[in-house]
């Protein structure tokens, strides 16, 4: 064991046995940088999160060498953000941890290596936190009720998983896309529609004037009683929509073309979801990452799920897309269940659940 392996696993011993702490949490595995301060496992003190989105919108996506150069720029001034804003400063630290995959490997580098750093300086306890479960603890923030075991769906820009949470630290995969992320549906779909990017909240914007039963569009394997889903069909199936239309003279409507699609994309969330749910009989179904801000979609999940008298739990708006208050409480129990992370630590932009 050297000094600081040493200094950090009797600081270890004693935050877990005094239970409360005062935890500063970062993230930078795409286009946002965010830290936040946690002082117990679902209390947030303070959030700062600065996003890129104006700085990849004219590539109509996240351009990776330009979301590093940006994390490198901006973590100081968000860190110390985030610490002024609790009205503490490193001193009052006790614990560091930040988001160690999965994601862009330059973005994530930034977060790691900055965490590693104060970490090794204030020789503090450091714990990397996968940034899906980090997601899926959105949840505990916003619903101080709520434990495991449950169901999680998991939608956002690069996944799309049905999770079984049986614990804190224990998830078993049940379903996920076989191609395209939901997410990532939205914002290609949103493209061809001549959206800016990120194309979710947009197209959930335009899909408000429309009729969602104007063009039938369905998601790959919505028929089978399987719980994986597949989102690249739809898109094509919208693309060429577009394309026949162009190709004919023909005007179609944008809003009808994307509340149908936002209509197909629900719907077999919902099913997949819901059945997901039933079949794990914990009585609990659980929405996270971004795709959660989807009004359309929080509201008939939860009617979905009441129906079966399954309770229907998402994140407050400001926790469903990245943020580093929600990686901190994952990090908390982490930490809390006997976890930690040493000074190797990498980023990983695969990281498996
Ligand atoms: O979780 P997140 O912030 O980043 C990733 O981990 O990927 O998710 C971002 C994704 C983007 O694809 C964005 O278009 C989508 O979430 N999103 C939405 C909405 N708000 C964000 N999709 C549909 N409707 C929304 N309101
Ligand atoms: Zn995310």
């Amino acid at each position: 064991m050297n000094r600081y392996e040493q200094v950090v696993s009797e600081k270890l011993e004693r935050l877990r046995s005094q239970k409360k702490f005062n935890l500063l949490a970062i993230e930078s595995s795409c286009d946002e940088t965010a830290a936040s301060v946690l002082t117990s496992e679902r209390e947030v003190r303070s959030m700062a999160v600065h996003t890129q989105i104006p700085l990849h919108q004219r590539y109509g996506g996240v351009v990776p060498e330009i979301a590093s150069r940006s994390h490198v720029e901006r973590i100081g001034g968000v860190v110390r953000y985030a610490l002024e804003d609790a009205k503490m400063s490193m001193e009052d630290i006790d614990a560091v941890a930040v988001t160690c995959g999965p994601g862009l490997v330059g973005a994530l580098l930034v977060g790691v290596s900055y965490a590693k750093g104060l970490a090794f300086a204030r020789q503090l306890p450091l714990i990397g936190v996968n940034h899906i479960a980090g997601h899926i603890a959105a949840n505990y923030i916003s619903h101080k009720e709520l434990e495991p075991p449950f169901v999680c769906l998991v939608a956002s820009g690069g996944h799309s998983h049905i999770v079984e949470v049986g614990d804190y630290s224990q998830f078993r995969l049940i379903g996920c896309t076989r191609d395209d992320a939901a997410g990532e549906a939205f914002d290609k779909v949103a493209r061809v529609l001549g959206l800016p990017y990120p194309g979710g909240p947009h197209l959930e914007k335009l899909a408000l004037s429309g009729d969602e039963n104007a063009f039938s569009l369905h998601a790959g394997f919505n028929a089978k009683p399987i719980l994986d889903f597949s989102f690249s069909g739809l898109k094509t199936a919208v693309i060429n929509l577009m394309h026949n239309a162009e190709q004919t003279g023909r005007e179609l409507n944008k809003a009808d073309v994307a509340a149908s699609f936002q209509r197909a994309v629900v719907d077999t969330l919902v099913t997949k979801s819901v059945n997901a749910a039933m079949e794990a009989g914990h009585g609990k179904l659980v929405l996270a990452g971004g795709v959660s801000a989807n009004t359309v979609l929080r509201n008939r999940l939860r009617v979905a799920a009441e129906a079966k008298g399954i309770a229907f739990y998402c994140p407050e708006m400001k926790y469903c897309t990245d943020n580093a208050a929600m990686i901190g409480c994952a990090g908390y129990y982490g930490l809390l269940g006997g976890q930690s992370s040493s000074l190797n630590l990498n980023a990983n932009p695969a990281l498996a659940l």
